[in-house]
């Protein structure tokens, strides 16, 4: 008998999910990010759902293009922390990649060894990560297009709060990628999945979402379902051992939790080997059999503790959604302190990955 510890993919979700980004911006053309193995979801599965829907693909370093092209992508793909040296250059331009330049480094590469490529040049319009100052724009775009076969698409930019309600940094990074796209006739990409729902005017040629893909909510305090963004993924386990703990006594370790009442406490075939955050605190919800009930007591690495008392039908072999239909991983996300994109980022390979039908995956 397996473990049973599963995270079932909808690959039709993801593609739901991009239609949602089209319905969001109708006239901008959409690449889908689907680095980091497509926030976890895997970036040939998810690769395939999302490329009949867009319009190309994002990932963040060469080899995830490469990985794509292998499995015979032929689209349009952009790699978001461009190169890192010549061998890499020489590759890109083999792929046919869409390069982005984020560094006056990056172009001294390119101008050392001219490939025909296509490329995006990042401005730092803010947030001070990537990208070059906004004042260096027209220097760096005069080298850029005195490049025999260099193709310069555009201009783009990525939003430090995006997310935030109507935060004042967004204007100010919108109007600033806006303005030098105008100034220097360039297309310009800026806009994140928060920007793409809340942003129209930022939206600009491309728009580049990732985490609504993925079927989960940008914004803090909105839900994925007020969004109409369909469930991607559900990570279950199964109950495999069940505990009656009289009231007073202690569960798990570090005894953090104990027993208000006579209790009947699950013991759940999962933990932070599998990729459940260590950080979610007694209270965190999970659904058995789709009834929803909550973590008692801390995370071990292959095992979780949870509160049965009021799902007396519960039993050994049941399923235990950690999150998925019943309960959002926004939910846990918040309750762990951390976000989504790293509850997907992290679920571990020990993880059976199952595909699930297309007829189950759009109700
Ligand atoms: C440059 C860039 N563009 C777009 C995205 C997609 O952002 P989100 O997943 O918030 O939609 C990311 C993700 O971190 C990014 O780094």
């Amino acid at each position: 008998m397996a473990r049973g510890t599963r995270l079932e993919l909808r690959p039709e979700a993801l593609a739901a999910n991009a239609r949602r980004v089209r319905a969001f911006a109708p006239d901008a053309r959409v690449y889908a990010m689907v680095k980091a193995d497509a926030y976890g979801h895997g970036l040939a599965l998810a690769g395939e759902a999302l490329a009949p829907e867009v319009d190309g693909l994002g990932v963040a370093v060469l080899h995830e293009a490469a990985a794509l092209r292998t499995r015979g992508y032929p689209g349009a793909l952009m790699v978001l922390e461009g190169v890192f040296d010549s061998t890499e250059l020489a590759e890109a331009a083999r792929l046919e990649l869409e390069v982005v330049i984020h560094a006056e480094w990056q172009l001294a590469l390119l101008e050392n060894d001219p490939r025909p490529l296509r490329v995006w040049l990042k401005v730092n319009t803010g947030m001070h990560r990537l990208g070059v100052p906004a004042d260096q724009v027209p220097a760096l775009l005069q080298r850029l297009d005195a490049l025999d076969g260099v193709c310069v698409e555009g201009l783009m930019t990525h939003f430090a709060c995006a997310d935030q309600d109507d935060d004042p940094m967004t204007a100010r990074q919108s109007g600033t990628i806006t303005a030098l796209a105008r100034e220097y006739a360039r297309r310009f990409s800026a806009a994140n999945s928060a920007a793409v729902i809340r942003y129209p005017e930022s939206h600009g040629a491309l728009v580049r979402p990732g985490i609504m893909l993925y079927g989960s909510s940008p914004f803090p305090g909105r839900s994925a379902a007020e969004l109409e963004l369909a469930v991607t993924q559900r990570f279950t386990a199964p109950v495999i051992a069940i505990n009656d703990v009289p009231a007073g006594e202690d569960v798990g370790y570090g005894a953090t939790w104990r027993a208000p009442r006579d209790s009947r406490i699950g013991v759940v075939a999962v933990g932070y080997g599998d990729g459940y955050p260590r950080h979610a605190p007694s209270g965190t919800p999970v659904a058995v059999n789709g009834r929803r009930t909550e973590l008692a007591g801390r995370v071990s690495m292959d095992m979780i503790t949870v509160d049965l008392t009021d799902l007396p039908d519960a039993g050994v072999g049941d399923e235990v959604e950690l999150w998925g239909d019943a309960v959002a991983v926004d939910e846990v996300a918040a309750a762990s302190g951390t976000i989504s994109y790293e509850l997907f980022c992290q679920i571990t390979p020990r993880v059976e990955r199952v595909i699930s039908p297309p007829d189950e995956s759009t109700d």
